[in-house]
Formats: C-alpha cells, structure tokens, sequence
C-alpha cells in the first residue's frame, strides 16, 4: 500500500443498513457483508456513516441527536453515525416494493417479463423510493457542512438518486458508488419505464467513480450508460472493477473461537462420509430450489451415494415482509423434504436444511465441507466462496456458478455449473465427489492463496487510489 492510501483521511460512507441496530438503546451489530468489509476503512480513517434509521431503538436514539454522533465498534474504533428517519410509509415502499424486490429483482434477471408496473409501483418510487433518496442527500449535506473536505461514498442499489442530488448542491464534491450486485444488460432494463431508467443511470452517472465487482457488470454499466444517458455533458466518471475481498486474518482467527468449535463439534457429531455445504440468505437470487433439485437428481442416478453423502444448508432469513421471499423459503422447505421422503432412511436424513442467523454455525460449516455449493441464478460477487476456503480443513471442492461475480476470479480452479441447468448440477457435485485428493488440495490451496493474496486491504485501497486521481485530475 502506498503512503497515499494509508494517510488518514475524511470519509462519509452513505449506505442503507447501519454497522449497528439500537434495541433498547444498546447498540447490537447489524446485519450485512458491507459492515465487515468497511471495518477497515472505519479502523483507520475519520469516517461518518450515514444510514437508514430501521428499527424503533434506531429512531429512539436518532431522536436524542441533532446531526450525527459518535460511536464505537467491537473493535474499539471510533467514527460518527448518522441515522436518517424516514416516514414509516415511504420507507417501507422504498425497501419491500422498490429497492427488494423490484431493483434486486431485475439486476439479478429475476424480473418477469413483462412486469406489471401499474400505478402503485409508480407510486412507490414517486412516494418512497424518490424521498429516502432525497433523505439521504439532505443529512449527506448536512454532514459536509460538518466535513466539508469529506469524500462521499456511496453504496449500493438503494441510493441511485442521491448522488445527482448530493452534485446539484455541491458541484465540486468528490463521490463515488459502489454497487455490490450484478449489473444488466441494456435490454433488460428496459423492462422499467424509460423516465426511471434515466433517472437511475443519471444519479450514478453524477458520481466521480462507479464501481463493481466485475468487469463483466462494468462493462455492462457502459453499455447501458451509452444507451440511457448518450449526452454526457462534459462529466467524467472513472467506471471499475475491484472485486472485494475478506479480512483473511480475522477470518483465521475466527477458526478456534469457542462458538464455532460448539457448533463445529454439533455438525461433527451428525455429518456423513462426504459433505456437500451451502450458506445462503434465503434469497429467489441464490437458487437453492435447483440446489436441492439437483442433489436428488445425483442420488437417484448415484444409489451408492446413498447414506454416505449429505447436503447441509445452512440458510439465514432474509427480507421476510416481501411476499415473493416468504413464497420462497416454502418453496425451499418444500424441496428439501421431497428429497428426504424419496431417499432418507433411518439414520441418514439426504438433506439438512438449517435456517438461523447463526454465523458461527456458518463457520462450522466452512470448515467441515468436502463440497461448497454456490450456484446462484446472478450474484454480485459471493464472499461465501472467498470465505469458506480460508477455513476448510478438508481440501473441499468449490461447484460455482459461472453467474457469481466470484467466478471472474475463482473459475479457473472451480467446477464451473450453469445455475439453470440441473442436470448439469448434478453431474458437478458427482464429480466433486469423486475429484482426486491430489486435485483437490491443489485447487483448494490456489483459491486459498488467491483469497490471501488479494484481501480486503487491496479493495479497500484501490477505491482510496481512484478518489486521489479524481482529486489530482489523474
Ligand atoms: C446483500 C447484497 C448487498 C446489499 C444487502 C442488503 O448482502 O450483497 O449488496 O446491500 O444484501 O441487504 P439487506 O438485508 O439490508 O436488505
């Protein structure tokens, strides 16, 4: 890392979900991969973090405070928190009709085509989505006011509005936005009103620098930019790809924390010969009904399997007020048991379907799979398949999906699935199976070399390098 990049600096990150949730007024840690991954930036630099006020104890103790106020991690660093309070009623339209499921939706080609967008999803952007943007512009100029030689760091698909927003009022800002999920081709955003599209690629386009995990949802963002906005006038905005990485060493040091060594000793007393391990939010993204399906298909093709092969999914709710997630996670129940009652027996149970927010039973899981399972329909990235091999102690094999924004980086030493193709699945997780020992250490170890070598400090490090060239006119 250069001097540049380590020097301390003003940060405003500008995010949705909060590092904490106040119950009570006491602060928990939230949800979310953004609050590990950012954790270094809060380490070492004055950061301000503003977002979303969510639950009652967030409101309570937004209400005790004018503007933002300072709080500390687990860690023991210290940075502001700024929590926006939005109307009850706008942000739910926000979150559970626009943002998930329909942006969520369509930037994971989830979205049915066409989509009925009557007058009440038009309201909902009107009445919900459009005011949490304008929110979070007015509380992200407040806090300029505060640091007014802060750089502004946008995150994800929430806060498409803000950043126009945020340059009409300050021109001379420096801000960037990082999207964190797949993005499409130009066609398939037609399929939102072309007023909408505009708007969306216009707020990011205010920014100095957009990035994304991949160059594949880079180069889609310029397509769809060429198309939506052709008159650029006279703005320039750095588009990249840094893919993310993990805190390697915190996730070492993770592999003997108590709680995991309970759950890892749980998960010892019950696994078969070989296991086959997923960990998802149970999310219509992450394709675990054709996970599911695909396993059956390889025990009706493989009897011999039977009794010495298991899946375990290890699955964390997820956005359970939206109708099209709770019709999901039946679906996924209902998957699991047709496995199990076509070919569990006494004493082997094929599928194990486990649903808790229970990281550390995650951990476990990371650390006895012989199999990670990561087929999603569309995924940003998956740090499941960066993470996992930082634990395993079985020289496991990774089956992905070439739809991850992980494959860009892990293909090469994956087997690579076609997540529509069950068959296809199946075939994989056969030959994961049945991958020779020597082949498998040597793939796991190039993934776990490769995770290493480019952790979280490189991301981190290479959006501080693009915010310094947007501010030397590199
Ligand atoms: C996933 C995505 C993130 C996103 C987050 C929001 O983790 O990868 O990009 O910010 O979901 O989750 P939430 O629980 O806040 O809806």
């Amino acid at each position: 890392m250069s001097d540049r990049t380590t020097a301390r600096r003003k940060l405003l990150v500008v995010a949705n979900r909060a590092p904490v949730t106040y119950e009570g007024g006491t602060a928990r840690r939230g949800g979310g991969g953004l609050v590990t991954a950012l954790s270094g930036l809060i380490a070492h630099h004055d950061v301000t973090w503003v977002a979303s006020a969510m639950s009652d104890g967030d409101r309570a103790v937004a209400a005790e405070h004018d503007g933002s106020f300072e709080e500390t991690t687990r860690d023991g660093a210290t940075y502001r928190l700024r929590l926006v309070v939005h109307d009850s009623a706008a942000y739910d339209r926000f979150y559970n009709v626009v943002a998930n499921p329909a942006l969520w939706f369509l930037q994971h080609y989830l979205w049915d085509l066409a989509p009925e967008l009557g007058p009440e999803f038009l309201a909902a952007w009107d009445e919900g989505y459009v005011p949490v943007n304008e929110a979070f512009a007015a509380a992200t100029l407040e806090e300029l006011d505060r640091e007014p030689e802060a750089a502004v760091l946008f995150h994800d698909y929430h806060l498409y509005l803000a950043p126009r927003l945020l340059r009409e009022a300050r021109p001379d800002v420096v801000s960037s936005h990082f999207i964190h999920i797949p993005w499409p081709e130009p066609d398939y955003w037609d399929a939102l009103p072309a007023e909408l599209r505009v708007a969306i690629h216009e707020g990011l386009l205010a920014n100095d620098i957009v990035g994304f995990h991949t160059e594949r949802w880079r180069d889609a963002f310029l397509a769809c930019a060429d198309r939506f906005v052709p008159e650029r006038r006279g703005r320039v905005t750095r588009v990249v790809a840094h893919p993310i990485g993990v805190d390697a060493d915190e996730f070492e040091r993770l592999r003997d924390d108590p709680e995991v060594l309970e759950r890892e000793a749980a998960l010892i007393a019950r696994r078969p010969e070989q296991l086959i391990v997923r960990v998802d939010r149970i999310d219509p993204s992450k394709n675990i009904v054709r996970g599911f399906e695909a396993f059956g298909l390889l025990l009706s093709e493989h009897p011999e399997l039977h009794g010495r092969v298991g899946m375990m999914a290890l699955l964390a709710p997820s956005r359970q007020d939206i109708p099209e997630y709770a019709e999901y996670a039946a679906a996924v129940e209902r998957a699991a048991a047709e496995v199990n009652e076509r070919f569990g027996r006494d004493g082997w149970t094929p599928v194990e379907l486990d649903v808790a927010d229970d990281f550390p039973r995650s951990l476990a899981g990371y650390k006895q799979f012989d199999v990670l399972y990561v087929n999603p329909v569309f995924d940003g990235l998956n740090l499941v398949a960066k993470e996992a091999f930082l634990l395993n102690e079985r020289d496991g094999v990774l089956v992905l999906s070439e739809n991850a924004g992980a494959h860009e980086e892990l293909g090469e030493w994956a087997l690579t699935v076609d997540p529509f193709d069950v068959s296809g699945q199946a075939g994989a997780l056969y030959e994961a199976l049945v991958l020779p020992a020597d082949e498998r250490r040597r793939r796991a170890e190039a993934i776990r070399a490769h995770v290493r070598a480019h952790d979280i400090r490189e991301w981190i490090s290479a959006q501080l390098s693009d915010l310094d060239a947007v501010r030397s006119g590199e």
